[in-house]
Protein backbone atom coordinates (compact mmCIF):
# COMPACT_ATOMS: atom_id res chain seq x y z
CA UNK A 1 0.00 0.00 0.00
CA UNK A 2 1.34 3.55 -0.80
CA UNK A 3 0.56 6.68 1.29
CA UNK A 4 1.63 9.96 0.39
CA UNK A 5 0.64 13.89 0.23
CA UNK A 6 1.45 16.36 -2.53
CA UNK A 7 0.42 20.09 -3.05
CA UNK A 8 -2.02 20.05 -6.04
CA UNK A 9 -5.38 20.71 -6.85
CA UNK A 10 -7.01 17.44 -7.01
CA UNK A 11 -9.47 18.36 -9.87
CA UNK A 12 -5.79 17.42 -12.21
CA UNK A 13 -4.83 14.45 -10.96
CA UNK A 14 -4.93 11.09 -12.47
CA UNK A 15 -6.13 8.98 -9.72
CA UNK A 16 -9.38 6.22 -10.42
CA UNK A 17 -11.30 8.60 -7.84
CA UNK A 18 -10.91 11.64 -6.01
CA UNK A 19 -12.84 12.55 -3.04
CA UNK A 20 -14.85 15.83 -2.77
CA UNK A 21 -15.90 17.39 0.59
CA UNK A 22 -19.33 17.65 -0.26
CA UNK A 23 -21.95 19.08 2.13
CA UNK A 24 -25.52 17.27 2.57
CA UNK A 25 -27.54 18.57 -0.59
CA UNK A 26 -24.63 17.25 -2.56
CA UNK A 27 -25.93 20.23 -4.70
CA UNK A 28 -22.26 21.98 -4.85
CA UNK A 29 -20.79 24.74 -2.71
CA UNK A 30 -17.57 26.59 -2.58
CA UNK A 31 -14.05 25.46 -1.99
CA UNK A 32 -12.89 22.02 -3.61
CA UNK A 33 -16.82 21.31 -4.05
CA UNK A 34 -16.97 24.46 -6.42
CA UNK A 35 -14.05 23.67 -8.17
CA UNK A 36 -15.00 19.83 -8.30
CA UNK A 37 -17.92 20.53 -10.16
CA UNK A 38 -16.60 23.43 -12.71
CA UNK A 39 -13.86 20.92 -13.68
CA UNK A 40 -16.48 17.68 -14.04
CA UNK A 41 -19.25 19.83 -15.86
CA UNK A 42 -23.04 20.29 -15.58
CA UNK A 43 -23.69 16.47 -15.97
CA UNK A 44 -22.41 16.03 -12.29
CA UNK A 45 -24.73 18.10 -10.94
CA UNK A 46 -27.59 16.39 -12.42
CA UNK A 47 -26.58 13.05 -11.66
CA UNK A 48 -26.09 14.20 -7.47
CA UNK A 49 -29.66 15.48 -7.73
CA UNK A 50 -31.07 11.98 -8.22
CA UNK A 51 -28.98 10.68 -5.30
CA UNK A 52 -30.80 12.54 -2.39
CA UNK A 53 -28.25 13.69 -0.60
CA UNK A 54 -25.72 12.10 1.89
CA UNK A 55 -25.82 11.90 5.69
CA UNK A 56 -22.57 14.15 7.66
CA UNK A 57 -19.78 10.73 7.79
CA UNK A 58 -20.83 9.06 4.59
CA UNK A 59 -20.07 8.81 0.84
CA UNK A 60 -21.74 8.26 -2.72
CA UNK A 61 -20.01 7.72 -5.71
CA UNK A 62 -20.77 9.44 -9.18
CA UNK A 63 -18.81 9.40 -12.37
CA UNK A 64 -16.09 11.73 -13.00
CA UNK A 65 -17.32 13.24 -16.56
CA UNK A 66 -15.03 15.84 -17.76
CA UNK A 67 -12.49 15.19 -15.29
CA UNK A 68 -8.85 12.63 -15.69
CA UNK A 69 -10.75 10.63 -12.71
CA UNK A 70 -13.11 8.12 -13.54
CA UNK A 71 -15.30 8.68 -10.32
CA UNK A 72 -15.98 11.57 -7.76
CA UNK A 73 -16.43 10.00 -4.16
CA UNK A 74 -18.53 13.04 -2.30
CA UNK A 75 -18.11 12.68 1.29
CA UNK A 76 -19.80 15.09 3.73
CA UNK A 77 -16.95 15.75 6.91
CA UNK A 78 -18.56 17.54 10.19
CA UNK A 79 -18.93 21.35 10.83
CA UNK A 80 -16.34 22.11 13.54
CA UNK A 81 -18.24 23.11 16.95
CA UNK A 82 -15.15 22.48 19.12
CA UNK A 83 -14.46 19.11 19.49
CA UNK A 84 -16.95 17.99 21.57
CA UNK A 85 -19.81 16.85 18.92
CA UNK A 86 -18.63 13.78 17.75
CA UNK A 87 -16.32 15.44 14.84
CA UNK A 88 -13.47 12.89 15.17
CA UNK A 89 -15.90 10.14 15.00
CA UNK A 90 -17.38 11.88 11.58
CA UNK A 91 -14.51 12.65 9.98
CA UNK A 92 -12.67 9.32 10.83
CA UNK A 93 -16.20 7.77 8.93
CA UNK A 94 -16.03 10.10 5.80
CA UNK A 95 -12.35 8.54 5.23
CA UNK A 96 -13.83 4.57 6.08
CA UNK A 97 -16.75 5.34 3.95
CA UNK A 98 -15.38 7.17 0.87
CA UNK A 99 -12.34 3.62 1.29
CA UNK A 100 -15.47 1.37 1.12
CA UNK A 101 -17.41 2.93 -1.41
CA UNK A 102 -14.04 3.11 -3.83
CA UNK A 103 -12.95 -0.72 -2.79
CA UNK A 104 -17.04 -1.65 -3.97
CA UNK A 105 -16.14 0.38 -7.77
CA UNK A 106 -12.86 -1.42 -8.29
CA UNK A 107 -10.86 1.85 -7.48
CA UNK A 108 -7.28 1.19 -6.92
CA UNK A 109 -5.76 4.72 -6.68
CA UNK A 110 -7.47 7.34 -4.57
CA UNK A 111 -6.84 10.72 -3.22
CA UNK A 112 -8.33 12.94 -0.74
CA UNK A 113 -8.86 16.66 0.24
CA UNK A 114 -8.36 17.60 3.29
CA UNK A 115 -11.86 17.22 4.58
CA UNK A 116 -14.04 19.47 6.76
CA UNK A 117 -10.42 21.61 7.09
CA UNK A 118 -11.64 25.25 5.36
CA UNK A 119 -14.82 26.12 5.72
CA UNK A 120 -16.20 23.59 7.54
CA UNK A 121 -13.52 24.76 10.31
CA UNK A 122 -12.33 21.49 11.46
CA UNK A 123 -8.35 22.48 12.57
CA UNK A 124 -5.67 20.83 10.32
CA UNK A 125 -3.86 18.98 12.40
CA UNK A 126 -6.61 17.07 14.43
CA UNK A 127 -8.01 16.63 10.96
CA UNK A 128 -4.67 15.76 9.65
CA UNK A 129 -4.18 13.33 12.29
CA UNK A 130 -7.60 11.91 11.81
CA UNK A 131 -7.13 11.24 7.91
CA UNK A 132 -3.93 9.78 8.40
CA UNK A 133 -4.48 7.25 10.99
CA UNK A 134 -8.09 6.26 9.75
CA UNK A 135 -6.91 5.73 6.35
CA UNK A 136 -4.40 3.59 7.55
CA UNK A 137 -6.27 1.18 9.92
CA UNK A 138 -8.67 0.74 7.20
CA UNK A 139 -5.83 -0.20 4.85
CA UNK A 140 -3.90 -2.56 7.00
CA UNK A 141 -7.42 -4.46 7.11
CA UNK A 142 -7.50 -5.43 3.98
CA UNK A 143 -8.80 -2.55 1.97
CA UNK A 144 -8.25 -3.33 -1.34
CA UNK A 145 -7.36 0.13 -2.96
CA UNK A 146 -3.70 -0.08 -3.76
CA UNK A 147 -2.52 3.99 -3.21
CA UNK A 148 -4.02 6.99 -1.24
CA UNK A 149 -2.90 10.63 -1.77
CA UNK A 150 -3.77 13.45 0.42
CA UNK A 151 -4.16 16.58 -2.34
CA UNK A 152 -3.14 19.28 -0.01
CA UNK A 153 -4.13 22.68 -1.55
CA UNK A 154 -1.39 25.42 0.12
CA UNK A 155 1.59 24.68 1.44
CA UNK A 156 1.25 24.86 4.68
CA UNK A 157 -1.21 22.19 4.61
CA UNK A 158 1.16 19.68 3.36
CA UNK A 159 3.56 20.57 5.61
CA UNK A 160 1.29 19.06 8.64
CA UNK A 161 0.06 16.61 6.63
CA UNK A 162 3.89 15.43 6.16
CA UNK A 163 4.55 15.17 9.91
CA UNK A 164 1.39 13.50 10.41
CA UNK A 165 2.41 10.78 7.61
CA UNK A 166 6.48 11.02 9.24
N1 LIG B 1 -7.91 20.86 -4.73
C1 LIG B 1 -7.56 20.40 -3.51
N2 LIG B 1 -7.95 20.97 -2.35
C2 LIG B 1 -8.74 22.08 -2.45
C3 LIG B 1 -9.15 22.62 -3.68
C4 LIG B 1 -8.70 21.96 -4.86
N3 LIG B 1 -9.05 22.38 -6.09
N4 LIG B 1 -9.92 23.72 -3.42
C5 LIG B 1 -9.97 23.85 -2.08
N5 LIG B 1 -9.25 22.88 -1.49
P1 LIG B 1 -13.54 23.08 1.72
P2 LIG B 1 -14.98 21.68 3.90
C6 LIG B 1 -9.02 22.60 -0.05
O1 LIG B 1 -13.94 24.39 2.26
O2 LIG B 1 -14.20 22.42 4.93
C7 LIG B 1 -18.35 23.55 0.33
O3 LIG B 1 -19.12 24.70 0.11
C8 LIG B 1 -9.20 23.72 0.94
O4 LIG B 1 -8.07 24.57 0.94
O5 LIG B 1 -13.61 22.86 0.26
O6 LIG B 1 -15.16 20.19 4.05
C9 LIG B 1 -19.18 22.30 0.46
O7 LIG B 1 -20.30 22.34 -0.41
C10 LIG B 1 -9.29 22.91 2.24
O8 LIG B 1 -7.99 22.56 2.69
O9 LIG B 1 -14.39 21.86 2.40
C11 LIG B 1 -19.57 22.32 1.90
O10 LIG B 1 -20.67 23.19 2.13
C12 LIG B 1 -10.00 21.63 1.80
O11 LIG B 1 -9.96 21.64 0.37
C13 LIG B 1 -18.35 22.89 2.60
O12 LIG B 1 -17.69 23.67 1.60
C14 LIG B 1 -11.45 21.53 2.24
O13 LIG B 1 -12.05 22.82 2.22
C15 LIG B 1 -17.40 21.81 3.03
O14 LIG B 1 -16.38 22.38 3.82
Amino acid sequence: MLLCAIQGDITKLRVDAIVNAANSSLLSGGGVDGAIHRAAGPDLLHECRLLGGCKTGDAKLTKGYRLPARFIIHTVGPVWRGGEHGEPALLASCYRRSLEVAAAAGVESLAFPSISTGIFGYPIEEASTVAVGTVRQVLAAGCPVQSVTFCCFSAADLAVYRAALA
